[in-house]
């Protein structure tokens, strides 16, 4: 059996093999598994992405399979399978079908790397992230959903465009649920230091963040698919911090069990990662605005669940 880091990335659409590309890139891990239903284009992909590695000299050894015993042993499992948005289509229009994929998908993962960290991406983000945690029995340090680094990722840049300096030293915050009511926040955003607050107007700062909840919408717009570059650095980052256990701070969908109040409930919040996952769930001191636009966002989660409820996904 190989020993090392290893990686496995379920479904190798565009968000998954990019983010093979990139880990590889990065020589982080010894082994990096897709798993694909589609195995031929799979397979090119694989293949593709390993001969990219040599020029690069990294050791990272890259394999493609149909068959879910390849992911044994993985110390974090990437789920991307499932429908993407087209065009016109919200992440929530995803939510019957992406449950059903990402329920099926788990029980395997679950069977065959019951302990890796599983970093959930499907859409709509945060039910699928609960979705997972329930399908696969996990504790809730062990799943975690990728969003609010792509979504401050998204804010950050904004900011850096409307003020035409700074780039590459804006740092932005954005919590709540991947959906149109996300909650990117000002007061915690930053240019090396000087608040954000101190550098743009309200009304610049409105625009940003009708920008920053758009900003996926924009970009599937212009493609007529949903992004991937944005996406998979930001699983990256994650995947990086769980191997090295880094004990890095990034907002990530985690179940809520009485942090800011909530309860049973997937939501983007601060967290510290680490080999464990989620090692701590931070509780950011809102104000009473962002108190409102967090339970906003916290209500639409919980309305796709009512939905999966109503349609028994989480009948034992
Ligand atoms: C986006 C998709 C990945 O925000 O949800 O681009």
């Amino acid at each position: 059996m190989l020993r090392g880091k290893k990686v496995s990335i379920i479904g190798t659409g565009n968000v998954g093999a990019t983010v093979c590309y990139w880990l590889s890139m990065r020589k982080k891990c010894r082994e990096i598994v897709m798993i694909d239903r589609h195995g031929v284009v799979a397979h090119g992909k694989a293949l593709d992405i390993l001969q990219a590695t040599s020029p690069e000299g990294s050791h990272t050894q890259i394999y493609n399979s149909t068959d879910y015993a390849m992911i044994e042993d993985s110390d974090v499992v990437v789920v991307t399978a499932g429908a993407t948005r087209k065009p016109g289509m919200s992440r929530d229009d995803l939510l019957l079908l992406n449950a059903t994929i990402t329920q099926q998908v788990i029980h395997e993962v679950r069977k065959y790397a019951p302990n890796a960290i599983v970093i959930m991406v499907s859409n709509p983000l945060d039910a699928m992230t609960y979705v997972a945690i329930k399908a696969g029995c996990y504790p809730k340090n062990q799943v975690i959903g990728m969003a609010g680094i792509l979504d401050s990722s998204r804010m950050e840049t904004f900011i850096s465009q409307k003020l035409g300096f700074g780039y590459g030293q804006v740092t932005a915050s954005v919590i709540g649920g991947h959906g149109d009511d996300m909650v990117p926040l000002p007061r915690y955003s930053s240019v090396n230091g000087v608040a954000l607050t101190d550098l743009l107007s309200d009304e610049e700062i409105k625009e940003i963040i009708e920008l920053t909840r758009q900003g996926g919408a924009e970009i599937v717009g212009y493609m007529g698919t949903s992004a991937y570059y944005a996406p998979a650095n930001s699983i990256v980052k994650m995947i990086e911090a769980v191997l090295n256990d880094s004990r890095a701070i990034f907002p990530c969908a985690v179940l809520l069990e009485g942090k800011y109040g909530y309860n049973n409930t997937v939501n983007g919040v601060p967290v510290v990662l680490g080999a464990n996952g989620v090692e701590k769930v931070l509780e950011l001191p809102l104000n009473l605005e962002e108190q409102q636009q967090f339970a906003k966002s916290v209500n639409s989660v919980e309305n796709l669940l009512d939905t999966l409820r109503k349609n028994n996904f989480f009948a034992s």
